[in-house]
């Protein structure tokens, strides 16, 4: 398994990621096929793959699956094997049970495994060996997330002609908390192979910069890292670049009569109360479902408001469902939303309808148009992409979003109504707001919402961070030519009036 690939394919552009953009589905007859994902990822990358020779490296999603490279959809997929083993030691246990929860402000205490470390260095090494087997003399690989922070200095030392790109999807801690790693220094040491690391916030960017100067002394003049190197030095990027959505597509299924049809029925279905409110989540306790049902619980003891009169609509996408953290969240989710069915469902209604599974785009276009509220209440979030979906949906310049300031998409989206999840009496007083807000304020507040999200989307955000790898290919090329700096933008922008 850890031999690099002997392979005579070359491409360009390399993107590496965890999960491949395309998911397996068995047919009941046993057959395989490959669905593309949906997410904004993969469409904003897809011209970009098209027009600079492409190739995405990832792990299948299942386990024992070593597959042959195969072309999907005009993108060439390069799957990643990964063992069972390795699937709980490097995925569950040091990606999402280590890393993910100190990177979220240690929410839920993370666990420190040596053996999965070791399991992280070496899946972190196959991904690396991919990439680096198969990208074109002088190409660009483009590394994504916190699963793979050891992959750029490793393709690095591989491919030394590589420009080297890392994006990290989550956020990055203050150096307080990042400390607690033991494998600190190697992290910050991994990432720095990258010629540009983009985080979604100023604040994660800073963090890093100061964890780099603590940690290895290096000279910092943001957005500039200098990375010592034989006699001199290289200079690394490290700055924000806040991810988005293919607003754009969004908007124009929200446009669609069936899509307006479907929010009807589903508003019918809920018994038509007078105010629909929604969360949508992965089910992570990074995102504070418990306290906006807390709050919620409390309003309808209190008496503050009807059961009659709302119903909140919680869709949980059921999440990494074999590490504890989840299952014990899982358990206390369901019993809070028993807990407040018990105390108010009547006969026809609930006030809470709790959905543990995921829907396809339509149908949450046609739930972001039904619900009058939308509530995101992340204790901690790199960005959070479901506020952003939710006002790209709503071309009626209707609703309100109540999002929570530990959301990188807060940085942004300064008029929604702005919340601390913790502050429960503050979270109350923002629900009662949003219900009775007058028609012209929601207007008001929606428009400039709309108006960032869609002139910010992710065919922006791709092109910033191609851009700034494109200078860095430029400045140690001299003159040569560029690919990516050639590049056209062919993301379809629909009409936005
Ligand atoms: O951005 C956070 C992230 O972990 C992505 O890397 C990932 O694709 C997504 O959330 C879903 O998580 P998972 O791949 O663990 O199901």
């Amino acid at each position: 398994m850890n031999a690099p690939q002997q392979s005579t394919e070359r491409y360009d552009f390399v993107v590496v990621s965890n999960r491949l953009p395309v998911d397996r589905v068995i047919a009941p007859d046993g057959s395989a096929s490959w669905n593309r994902s949906p997410g904004g990822l993969v469409t904003a990358l897809e011209p970009v793959m098209r027009a600079a020779d492409g190739a995405w490296v990832g792990w299948a999603g299942q386990p024992d699956l070593d597959l042959e490279p195969f072309d999907n959809e005009g993108i060439r997929i390069v799957p990643v094997p990964l063992s069972a083993e390795e699937l709980q030691r490097y995925y569950e246990g040091f990606s999402n049970d280590t890393l993910w929860p100190l990177y979220h402000d240690v929410i839920a205490p993370p666990s420190f495994h040596r053996e999965w470390w070791e399991s992280y260095v070496e899946v972190n090494r196959r991904f690396a060996e991919r990439a680096a087997g198969i990208a074109a003399e002088g190409g660009t690989v483009w590394v994504q997330d916190y699963q793979l922070q050891l992959v750029p200095k490793m393709v690095r030392d591989l491919r030394p002609d590589l420009t080297i790109g890392f994006f990290n999807h989550i956020p990055f801690p203050p150096y307080g908390i990042y400390s607690q790693l033991p494998w600190r220094t190697q992290i910050v040491e991994g990432l720095l192979g990258a010629d540009v690391i983009g985080f979604q916030r100023v604040a994660d960017a800073s963090n890093f910069s100061r964890a780099v100067r603590r940690l290895l002394g290096h000279l910092t003049r943001n957005p500039v890292i200098e990375v010592p190197e034989g006699a001199g030095v290289r200079r690394v990027i490290a700055k924000a670049f806040p991810i988005s959505i293919d607003s754009r597509s969004f908007e124009q299924l929200a446009r669609e009569p069936r899509i307006q049809a479907r929010a009807r029925e589903i508003r019918e279905g809920l018994g038509n109360p007078r105010t629909v409110m929604l969360g949508v989540d992965r089910l992570d306790y990074t995102k504070g479902i418990g306290h906006r049902l807390k709050a919620y619980h409390e309003l309808l003891r209190e008496g503050r408001l009807n059961a009659e009169d709302v119903t909140l609509v919680q869709v949980a996408n059921p999440s990494r469902e074999r590490v504890e953290a989840y299952i014990q969240l899982r358990d206390e989710i369901e019993l809070t939303v028993g807990r407040i069915n018990g105390d108010f469902s009547t006969f026809g209604h609930n006030p809470v309808n709790y959905m543990h599974h995921g829907y396809p785009r339509d149908e949450m276009v046609a739930l972001y148009l039904a619900a009058d509220v939308m509530l995101v209440t992340a204790l901690r979030d790199g960005m959070n992409l479901v506020a952003k979906e939710y006002v790209a949906s709503r071309f009626d310049e209707d609703g309100v979003l109540i999002l929570s300031e530990f959301t990188g998409a807060s940085d942004e989206l300064k008029r929604a109504l702005l919340i601390n999840p913790h502050d429960i009496e503050g979270l109350k007083e923002a629900m009662l707001r949003a219900i009775q807000m007058s028609r012209r304020d929601r207007s008001s507040r929606m428009r400039a919402l709309r108006r960032r999200v869609l002139e910010n989307d992710v065919a922006r955000w791709s092109q910033r961070f191609l851009d700034a790898l494109a200078d860095v290919k430029r400045d140690r090329h001299g003159s040569d030519p560029d690919p990516l700096g050639e590049l056209e933008w062919t993301v379809p922008r629909a009409p936005s009036s």
